[in-house]
């Protein structure tokens, strides 16, 4: 690894993006815009639409969206179910609920956001025709209790889909081999957390008892980053809190880490970067 550049000093937003507890935390205005950022990512859009097809909502049915943060995507399915349809949205964040409502105000059907635990659903059994989840489950440290949640609250032949991050995927290149792979070693190892939940969608789905019915991939690429205009990447964790997790893993020493985050915001700076993370999908049917 080059340890050669001097520290940049930038902006002072050293933020790492954490959703298990949006309220209450310094950044819930960089997690909130994080949300309208990813949502725009061409590989987001992909997804959702894959999705849209893949779901076949109708006229009249019923929506849950579990974890919908800002309710773009459940809102945009309902369009869908027309105005005999209903959309439920539940979310552990009242901040991310607010948003969502105010972004509801010319939803077609009927909507409800409420505040609620994906892991003890406040919703009848067998009440939806369909439920999605996207980029939740990851925040989750019981995974299989939401999903089996997720299935209790669907009706017989009731429609699930699930999108979400396979952290273990994410790669970085700016030149330096050895800096990618600690990179790369960092990030597939689980803190707390089933940040690699993405590749495993399709085992949960089976566990849990549901057939699963189609599985698809996108990848985001970044391939460029203003170390001097933004604090982070789009989308993205301050590098300053990726070398955390470098340093957390034993991958970087203490004494590294601003090495590390120098190192990359050079090679930023003179475009010789490029990072990229996978994002899985999977639309599954109760029986
Ligand atoms: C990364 S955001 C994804 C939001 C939205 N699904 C999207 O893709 O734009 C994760 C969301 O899950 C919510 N969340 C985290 N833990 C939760 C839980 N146990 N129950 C319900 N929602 C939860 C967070 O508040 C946050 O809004």
């Amino acid at each position: 690894m080059a340890l050669s550049y001097p520290l940049i000093i930038g902006r002072n937003d050293t933020h790492g993006l954490g959703y298990e507890r949006v309220d209450g935390d310094p950044n819930v205005t960089v997690l909130v815009d994080t949300m309208r950022t990813t949502a725009q990512w061409p590989a987001t859009v992909r997804l959702r639409a894959w999705e849209r097809e893949q779901l076949g909502l109708d006229h009249g049915e019923r929506l849950l969206d579990v974890g919908c943060g800002l309710g773009e995507a459940a809102l945009v399915l309902a369009d869908d179910l027309g105005s005999t349809g209903a959309v439920v949205g539940v979310d552990a964040s009242a901040e991310m609920l607010r948003i969502a409502r105010a972004n509801a105000a010319a939803a077609c059907c009927s909507v409800r956001f409420s505040v609620g635990d994906a892991c003890a659903l406040d919703e009848p059994s067998g009440s939806f025709d369909a439920v999605r989840s996207e980029r939740t489950l990851q925040w989750i440290a019981e995974p299989l209790t939401a999903v089996t949640e997720m299935a209790r609250v669907l009706r017989p032949g009731g429609r699930l889909s699930l999108i979400d991050t396979d952290w273990s995927t994410f790669t970085i290149d700016v030149g330096d081999v050895e800096l990618a792979a600690r990179v790369r070693t960092a990030m597939s190892v689980e803190r707390n957390r089933p940040s690699n939940i993405g590749s495993r969608l399709h085992e949960l789905v089976h566990t849990a008892g549901f057939t699963q019915l189609a599985t698809t991939v996108q990848t985001h690429t970044w391939t460029e980053w203003d170390p001097d205009e933004s604090p982070a990447p789009d989308g993205c964790f301050s590098m300053e809190s990726l070398a955390d997790n470098l340093v957390d893993t034993g991958q970087l020493t203490p004494v590294e880490r601003a090495d590390f985050v120098s190192t990359v915001r050079a090679a930023a700076s003179r475009s010789q970067f490029t990072m990229g993370l996978t994002m899985y999908a999977v639309v599954a049917a109760t029986l």
